[in-house]
C-alpha cells in the first residue's frame, strides 16, 4: 500500500479525504479498522492519535467504548464531528484540536486503549519518540497500543520494488502539498524499546505497511 504518501494531497482536501483514501486503498483500510477496533470492548477509555475524519474513532465508539479523538487539523476534525453526530454516539467521543506535541497535558496511566492510523508516518523522528513515551505514560498498566502505518522494508529487493512505487509519488505529493509523508523504519523494534510487548503483527506482502497490537505491561514499571 505504497500509495499511502498521497494521503497528504487527499489531506489538503477533507471533504474528499475518505472517498479518496478508500479509493487509494481498494477499501482495505476499513479491513483494518476493523482488525485494530477488534481489540477495543465496551466502557473502555480510548485515544486516537491523528483521528483525522474520525472513521476509527466512529469504530471504537460505535463498540461502547468512550473516545478521545486528537488532531492538529481542524477541517479533518469538522469532517468527524459530523460523522459522530450522524452516527449518534457523540455522548461517547470527544474530539479536540490537539497535537501528539501536547500529550503531555493528558493525566498518568488514564487510557484502556490509545490507537493511531497512519499518523506515526506523519510524525519527526523527535515526535515519533516523545509520542511512544507519552503513550507508556498515559496508559493504564494491561493497556493497548494499536498502531496502522507505512514502513520502510528491511528486505532489499523489497526496498526497491517500494521505492520504484513511492518515489515518483513522493516527489508528485510535495509538489503539490509542499509536504510528504515518511514511512516508518523498525517500528516493531521500537515499540519494544518503549516497553511494549508485541501482540500480534501483520505486515504487507511487501512490508510497506504494518498493523501491531502492543501491551504494556502489567505493574511495571520502566
Ligand atoms: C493520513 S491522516 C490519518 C487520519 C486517520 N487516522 C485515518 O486513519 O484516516 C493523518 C492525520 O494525522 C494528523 N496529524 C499529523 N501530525 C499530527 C500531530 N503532530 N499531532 C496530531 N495529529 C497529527 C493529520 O492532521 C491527519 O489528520
Amino acid at each position: 500500500m505504497s500509495t499511502y504518501v498521497l494521503m497528504k494531497i487527499l489531506e489538503s482536501a477533507p471533504n474528499r479525504y475518505d472517498r479518496g483514501i478508500n479509493i487509494l486503498t481498494f477499501g482495505r483500510l476499513n479491513k483494518v479498522y476493523d482488525r485494530l477496533v477488534s481489540h477495543i470492548k465496551k466502557d473502555q477509555q480510548v485515544l486516537d492519535i491523528g483521528c483525522g475524519t474520525g472513521e476509527l474513532t466512529l469504530k471504537a465508539a460505535r463498540k461502547g467504548a468512550f473516545v478521545k479523538g486528537i488532531d492538529i487539523n481542524p477541517q479533518m476534525l469538522e469532517i468527524a464531528r459530523r460523522k459522530i453526530n450522524d452516527a449518534y454516539v457523540s455522548d461517547n467521543v470527544q474530539l479536540i484540536e490537539k497535537g501528539v506535541a501536547e500529550l503531555g497535558d493528558e493525566n498518568p496511566g488514564q487510557y484502556d486503549a490509545v490507537m493511531s492510523s497512519l499518523c506515526f508516518s506523519e510524525l519527526s523522528e523527535d515526535e515519533l519518540n516523545y509520542t511512544l513515551k507519552m503513550i507508556w505514560r498515559i496508559l493504564k498498566h494491561d493497556g493497548l497500543l494499536l498502531i496502522a502505518d507505512e514502513t520502510n522494508p528491511e528486505i532489499f529487493f523489497k526496498k526497491i520494488i517500494v521505492g520504484m512505487i513511492r518515489i515518483p509519488l513522493t516527489i508528485l505529493t510535495y509538489l503539490l502539498t509542499q509536504t510528504t509523508t515518511k514511512a516508518i523504519t523498525k517500528l516493531q523494534e521500537r515499540i519494544v524499546e518503549a516497553g511494549f510487548n508485541i501482540i500480534s503483527i501483520r505486515r504487507s506482502k511487501l512490508d510497506d505497511f504494518i498493523e501491531i497490537a502492543a501491551k504494556k505491561p502489567k505493574g511495571d514499571e520502566k
